[in-house]
């Protein structure tokens, strides 16, 4: 595990756009794993910005989103269809063909959960994968007790998971209980990772992931187990380290 620590969020936003664009210049149809939450959103500015000065295409690429809301429509407001598309997709060369995340409206969503693991599978797995860190050590929306080589599937949020995601909806009862996620082995199979998080609230649980023990109490520290892994963040977020 590769561990760089930047003075500041901006800094360690431009170190992860850094390494995206520098996998799509090398491997224009790259497969992306991509993230949602608000740290993500400073790395989807940086790209946008390198793709309006020409620097970066994505026109090539493919990408499959770690999650979505079991029972929102793509068009609903608090979607990650939604936030993906306001964020980076309407404003890079991305297509949108070319461009997955789960469908959360689905009337199984066991059926679209398998759907989804065998389109990562068919598409070769994931080259570069972009995760956030759950406060409680979650990665996509696998929570605290999920199986370390879990596939996609149906999860059940945490309380805690409701509650910092709350403040996208009107009220917390509107946050859906719900999630399809890729799973931990379905993340660990890509390629490559690269892991950003800000901020003294991730402090705590960044130390876990970084120094052990490996545990489904805490499922990005599984990341520990793999080839190629950078984990990027502020100095706030290392201060525990
Ligand atoms: C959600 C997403 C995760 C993300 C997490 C962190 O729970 N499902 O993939 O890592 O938020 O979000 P933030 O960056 O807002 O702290």
């Amino acid at each position: 595990m590769k561990v760089l620590i930047y003075q500041t969020q901006a800094a360690a936003a431009d170190c992860v756009a850094g390494l995206l664009a520098d996998r799509l210049a090398h491997q224009p149809d790259a497969v992306l794993g991509l993230a949602t939450g608000g740290t993500m959103e400073s790395v989807y500015d940086r790209l946008i910005t390198r793709y309006n000065a020409g620097e970066m295409s994505m026109g090539k690429a493919q990408s499959f989103n770690l999650d979505e809301y079991v029972g929102l429509k793509p068009d609903h407001a608090c979607s990650y269809w939604h936030y993906m598309r306001e964020k980076l997709f309407n404003h890079v060369d991305m297509r949108p063909d070319f461009a997955f995340l789960p469908h959360g409206d689905v009337a199984d969503a066991t059926q679209e959960a398998d759907r989804y693991e065998a389109a990562i599978a068919a598409a070769g797995d994931i080259d570069l994968q972009l995760l956030g860190l759950g406060a409680n050590g979650h990665i996509g929306f696998n929570e605290p007790t999920s199986s370390l080589t879990s596939h996609t599937r149906i999860k059940t949020l945490t309380r805690s998971t409701r509650e910092a995601n709350a403040r996208y909806f009107d009220a917390f009862d509107d946050v859906p209980r719900l999630a399809i996620t890729m799973g931990i082995g379905t993340i660990m199979r890509s390629d490559e990772i690269v892991l950003l998080a800000y901020g003294e609230g991730k402090a705590e649980v960044a130390a876990k992931m970084i120094e052990g023990p490996i545990s489904a109490a805490c499922p990005a520290s599984i990341l520990q187990m793999h080839r190629k892994v950078t984990v990027v963040l502020d100095e706030a977020a290392a201060s525990s380290l």
